[in-house]
């Protein structure tokens, strides 16, 4: 049987770290005896510049009906909405609640050969093995539900409206969601122990003092792994000063979608920061680098980041459908690009190399073959 993959490489750099994620999957079939049945669809802002659409029709209903979903980017400098919006992010938001994924999983994790990007990060590598957090960021509600809109007077946009919006249901499940993935792993680098911070800002907000009693209940059905509590401004602080410390941390959308730019810092840059969008029913994994307009059709920009959702991809695939050989092909592409990084020939400008996108991508495939070889 072949598992359905719809592909969606969207805008700018999208195409091409898609092409890179292509070639890494087949490199998969051929060495783990899986078979994909890659399905694209054009979708965007290029693509409603030419159809005034931002996807085509049917491909909602192809992704729910995929076994997963890979996205390369959305955004095009020119491609903007009757309201203003950029168009290609309705394909977003239209998959994120569409679907009900209702966690974005964001690993932070700083690899061998890899700088990290506070100021002067090419001269400094830190030890590999201090950055190895996870932050799990709710993904359907908070300030992205519709609950927005202006009051226009007289034709003069008088006053802005944003409700956060925080439910039990929305706070539970993605606490549960974060101790079970905490349960998955080694714990966090300065002590192994298991621990899923809860980041908020209850000393202020309604909905933050909400969120962290849903996560405290949650987290009376998880003895074995610790509690932590951080304010998210304290939490930016302490991300950087001792990113050892944590190992899973969840929070809700907004501070989850800041923090994650934060925490791509300590990785390297958004040229490594992967990040996967996860329902009980269905998944869409995505580089979270966006579109990168001025790095298109250069061939230059780092593919890590989307082999690195191909990866986690393969990974919740195979938990989800008990099948090992995908989730040794996930295991293996890790290591593929553990060992590209090592060598170090055939790495990207962002990470300190100067091999194309397409260079770096051929040599990740080529890893996994020959990883899957050894095995
Ligand atoms: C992200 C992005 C999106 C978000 C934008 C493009 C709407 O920043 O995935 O983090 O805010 O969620
Ligand atoms: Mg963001």
């Amino acid at each position: 049987m072949a598992y359905k993959l719809v592909l969606l490489p969207g805008d700018g750099t999208g195409p091409e770290v898609m092409r890179e994620a292509v070639k890494v999957l087949d490199a998969v079939e051929a060495a783990f005896g899986v078979r994909f049945d890659k399905v694209p669809f054009p979708i965007g802002g290029q693509y409603y510049l030419e159809t005034g659409a931002e996807w085509p029709d049917g491909t909602f209903e192809s992704c729910k009906a995929a076994d997963a979903i890979l996205l390369g980017a959305v955004g095009h400098p020119d491609a903007v909405l009757p309201n203003g919006e950029l168009a290609g992010i309705g394909v977003l938001f239209g998959l994120r609640f569409g679907l009900d994924l209702y966690a974005n999983v964001r690993p932070t994790k700083l690899y061998v050969n890899v700088p990290h990007k506070v100021h002067d990060g090419f001269k400094q590598v830190w030890d590999v093995g201090k950055v190895d957090f996870v932050i799990v960021r709710e993904n359907t509600e908070g300030l992205y539900t519709p609950t927005r809109g202006f009051l226009t007077r007289g034709g003069i946009d008088e006053l802005a409206v944003d409700s956060r919006v925080i439910t039990r249901k929305g706070a539970q499940r993605v606490a549960r969601f974060a101790f079970e993935l905490a349960k998955t792993r080694e714990g966090a680098p300065v002590d192994g122990k298991r621990r899923v911070t809860c980041v908020d800002k209850s000393n202020v907000t309604a909905g933050c003092k909400l969120f962290r009693k849903v996560y405290d209940e949650v987290a009376t059905g998880y003895p074995d792994i610790a509690r932590d509590y951080a304010y998210i401004d304290a939490f930016c602080q302490w991300i950087v000063r001792a990113p050892e410390f944590y190992d899973v941390a969840v929070t809700s959308n907004m501070f989850g979608d800041i923090a994650t730019d934060l925490a791509a810092v300590l990785q390297g840059g958004m040229g490594m920061a992967a990040g996967g969008n996860i329902g009980d029913a269905h998944a869409m994994f995505e580089p979270i680098h966006g579109s990168a307009p001025k790095h298109a059709g250069k061939d230059v920009v780092n593919p890590i980041a989307i082999v690195l959702a191909t990866q986690m991809m393969l990974d919740w695939l195979g938990r989800r459908k008990g099948d090992k050989s995908l989730r040794e092909a996930a295991v293996a592409i890790e290591s593929a690009v553990e060992s590209v990084l090592k060598e170090g020939k055939h790495v990207t400008y962002d990470v300190g190399g100067s091999a194309k996108c397409s260079e770096a991508g051929t040599a990740i495939a080529k890893a996994v073959t020959t990883i899957a070889k050894k095995r």
